[in-house]
């Protein structure tokens, strides 16, 4: 079937360079230095994080999966016919088939992620299989606050889907306001898909930010070859290495980039000097329990009207509506 161009649409408005270069380096001069986790995701970071969901270790992606296809006919009664599907972090859009494969007639779909080419690829997919669905793509930082695009055909609820426990890289405080932005967003009859994955024991989740291939160590070296590249630095991978431990007091495993040396690291015209054993913290990923969560979500007037988890209670997909 021939599709009308205007079905697919990109809209993009992602950090650029000079933004991406002030981030990198307001971070690098904390004394506990950081890179916002969203810069993880150029075109080869995206495609390692899709090696990581393969990994045995890493079980939120294959977990989540299986609590969709479970549960899908459940998800479809709860967001109802017609309705326009926002995806935050879409990435590859994989999961995303399952929930529109379920739905009774979907109208359209606006996939966000900052990462444009992984974008384009994954949304000219979904419009290729979903002929009959208005694709209007969205290049963006998702916790930014977003003007959503307007479907050309009348749709009925708005609901964002926001898979992967992605809202986990975001502290408490970034979490609420990206929960509000959707709850505006979607309006007072709008809903939230969103994944959560969950406390567990401590040893399930060093393994799974710790695989045994590399695929998560080469994942957050990678940020190092994208800043080398993009914004003329010197960084030395062999010089750095990855480190990801569980933090109690937070419930949250995190990422960082540990310096193996005392050293000095170009960036552009201005230098960073590292201590030996020095990190840069590169990622979050908050571990939820079901009471914190609802909580949260109600901060952002959101209640939880519905919670599927697997069988170990691993991970959970809930469904929101506003409050
Ligand atoms: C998809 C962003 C939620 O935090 O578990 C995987 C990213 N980082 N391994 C996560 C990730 C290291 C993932 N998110």
């Amino acid at each position: 079937m021939e599709r009308e161009p205007e079905k697919l649409d990109l809209l993009d408005i992602s950090p650029g360079l000079e933004e991406f270069r002030e981030d990198l380096l307001e971070g690098l001069r904390q004394p506990q230095k950081q890179v916002s986790s969203k810069y993880l995701y150029d075109q080869r970071g995206s495609v390692l994080f899709d090696r990581i969901c393969e990994v045995d270790e890493y079980y939120p992606t294959r977990t989540e999966s299986q609590i969709m296809r479970d549960n899908a006919d459940q998800m479809a009664d709860a967001i109802g016919p017609e309705s326009m599907i926002v995806e935050y972090g879409s990435g590859s859009s994989i999961k995303t088939h399952i929930l529109l494969d379920c739905l009774d007639q979907p109208r359209a779909y606006v996939p966000i992620d900052i990462c444009r080419d992984h974008l384009m690829q994954s949304s000219a997919r979904i419009a290729d299989a979903y002929p009959d669905l208005e694709v209007l793509s969205l290049c963006a930082d998702f916790t930014a606050k977003l003007e959503l695009p307007e479907p050309q055909s009348a749709v009925g609820r708005r609901v964002v889907f926001f898979p992967g426990s992605t809202i986990g890289n975001l502290t408490q405080e970034t979490a609420e306001v990206c929960l509000t932005n959707m709850r505006e967003n979607c309006g007072d009859d709008g809903g939230v898909l969103i994944g959560v994955d969950l406390e567990k024991d401590t040893d399930i989740l060093r393994a799974a930010y710790n695989d045994a291939a590399g695929v998560t160590a080469a994942f957050n070296l990678n940020l190092l070859e994208r800043i080398n590249r993009e914004l003329d630095a010197d960084f030395d991978l062999d010089v750095f290495d990855h480190q990801a431990v569980f933090n109690a007091e937070r419930t949250r495993m995190e990422m960082h980039l540990r310096s193996l040396a005392n050293q000095t690291v170009r960036v552009g015209d201005e230098t960073v000097s590292f201590a030996k054993g020095e990190t840069i913290h590169t990622e979050n990923s908050h571990k939820y329990s079901l009471d914190r969560f609802r909580a949260m979500a109600a901060n952002a007037s959101l209640s939880v009207k519905k919670v599927w988890t697997d069988e170990k209670k691993l991970f959970s997909v809930q469904y929101l509506r506003a409050s």
